[in-house]
């Protein structure tokens, strides 16, 4: 038996692509466990996205050097690998800047990992697999999936053509993938045979999905998510992360009918200025998205919406940000991201003039403050209400679990220990500032569609 320890940042993309790694290398004898101390290989799979999160990534290995010198040390050496988006973006450069770390492997070649430790075992030094390669990493990977829990993400679609100007997801996942529709019904199945009864389905640009179907034609996101939801044992489907120009009449739709598709949607806006939002390449204005946001709600009155915004773009100027500010309180969210610019190396905005921190650091104060305060409003539509939740694991105080209401909002019941695993009425009881409490209710009431007073 050997200890693999993978230390996950950055998106939901790559908490899937890390479960999928624990599963490549299990036949090998790898087991998971939750400290890098005693692995034998460590990896870490990382996140470019800003700059923040790369630099995270370079003083864990700074830790990780120490580490493993401590192991050759104690006659038990340990392997370190890269993987993800700054192992895509940054490749042989952090082998000369860390030379600890043995392997980098991009996202698109992670399949090869058993191959690379095998080369590395015979001596041949350092490996790296960053290409983009042409066989299907999907159908490189095991059927078999460890212990998934209540709630598993499923990835139907990689990549990006959007090519926003802030953004490097285009240079480290590469063009637009998606699927084909049997192999992802194939892996829901599996996937519920595990005893998985939520899936939240995955991609950079999850509504761009267009996978070919078993009858040969092109099958969009919402014709998969009805493809799902007749998959027996299926009981939620969620996906993430939209874009609004792939946001079609049919997907609107489906969030009306389908009654296993959550109320709940992310669907990032990135800034309420035009002026903005033409600069970052989005291709779409701010009344696009505000009639998106209004037809979503004609067909699900109920939804939780939820969206990224970046302040401090280059050029914004404070009529462009009170424009996101208007945004927010005409939209209503639920839940939301919010990020300080970050000018990433060979993007086309990061050669722009950049705004002072301190502007940026205002605004991002202002603007968490009121998605802070719309959030606590969200929540408190719900007390009182009987929502079902899905429990996936326990709670902190003995005898708890915490599931997921069908918005997405996380829930602390007591005495639910013993119902991991359960889809069960719940009542919630009591709004606190960063968590709910709910208790078990007698009945199932139906989540009723009507709009929450924000
Ligand atoms: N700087 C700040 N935030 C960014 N995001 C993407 N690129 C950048 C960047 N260069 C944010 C966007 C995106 C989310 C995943 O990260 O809001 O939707
Ligand atoms: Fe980070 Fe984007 Fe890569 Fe996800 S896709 S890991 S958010 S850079």
């Amino acid at each position: 038996m050997k200890k693999l320890y993978i230390k996950t940042y950055g998106c939901q993309m790559n908490v899937y692509d890390s479960a999928r790694m624990a599963d490549l290398l299990a036949p090998l004898g790898y087991v998971p466990v939750e400290a890098a101390d005693d692995a034998d290989l460590v990896i870490l799979n990382t996140c470019h996205i800003r700059e923040k999160a790369t630099e995270k990534v370079y003083s864990e290995l700074g830790r990780l050097k120490r580490l493993k010198q401590r192991r050759v040390e104690a006659g038990s050496p340990m392997l370190v690998a890269v993987a993800g988006c700054v192992a895509q973006a940054e490749g042989a450069e952090i082998v000369a800047r860390q030379p600890a770390v043995d392997m980098v492997v991009g996202p698109q070649s992670y399949h090869r990992l058993p191959e690379m430790i095998a080369r590395i075992a015979r001596g041949a030094g350092h490996a790296l697999e960053t290409d983009f390669p042409a066989e299907d990493k999907f159908d490189h990977l095991p059927e078999e999936h460890t212990a998934p829990g209540p709630a598993a993400f499923l990835t139907i679609q990689e990549g990006c053509d959007k090519f926003c100007t802030f953004c490097v997801v285009p240079y480290t996942r590469g063009a637009e993938f998606s699927r084909p529709v049997a192999q992802i019904e194939d892996e829901a199945r599996r996937l519920v045979a595990k005893g998985v009864s939520e899936l939240t389905l995955l991609g950079q640009n999850v509504n761009a999905y267009r996978g070919e179907g078993p009858d040969g034609a092109k099958w969009g996101l919402a014709r998969l998510i009805r493809g799902l939801a007749r998959i027996h044992g299926v009981k939620r489907l969620r996906y993430t992360t939209s874009h609004p120009r792939d946001m079609d009449g049919e997907l609107i739709q489906a969030h009306g009918d389908v009654e296993t598709l959550m109320p709940h949607l992310h669907l990032p806006v990135q800034s309420g200025s035009d002026h903005v939002l033409k600069a970052m390449n989005r291709g779409h204005t701010r009344d696009d998205y505000l009639r998106i946001v209004e037809r979503i709600r004609a067909a699900r009155s109920d939804i939780a919406l939820s969206s990224d915004f970046i302040v401090g773009f280059p050029g914004e100027m404070d009529a462009d940000f009170e424009a996101t500010m208007d945004l927010v309180r005409e939209a209503g969210y639920a839940q939301a991201f919010s990020f300080k610019y970050s000018a990433r190396p060979g993007t086309p905005a990061a050669a722009a003039r950049q705004i002072p921190d301190e502007i940026k650091h205002e605004r991002l104060q202002a603007l968490q403050a009121l998605l802070s305060e719309q959030q606590h409003a969200f929540n408190l539509a719900t007390e009182g209400r009987v929502v079902p939740v899905l429990f996936e694991k326990r709670g902190r105080d003995p005898g708890q679990a915490v599931g997921r209401s069908p918005y997405l909002q996380a829930v602390n019941v007591d005495g639910a220990a013993g119902m991991i695993g359960e889809l069960r009425p719940v009542k919630i009881a009591q709004v606190l500032v960063n968590s709910l409490k709910g208790v078990l209710a007698e009945t199932h009431v139906p989540a009723p569609q009507r709009t929450l007073a924000l």
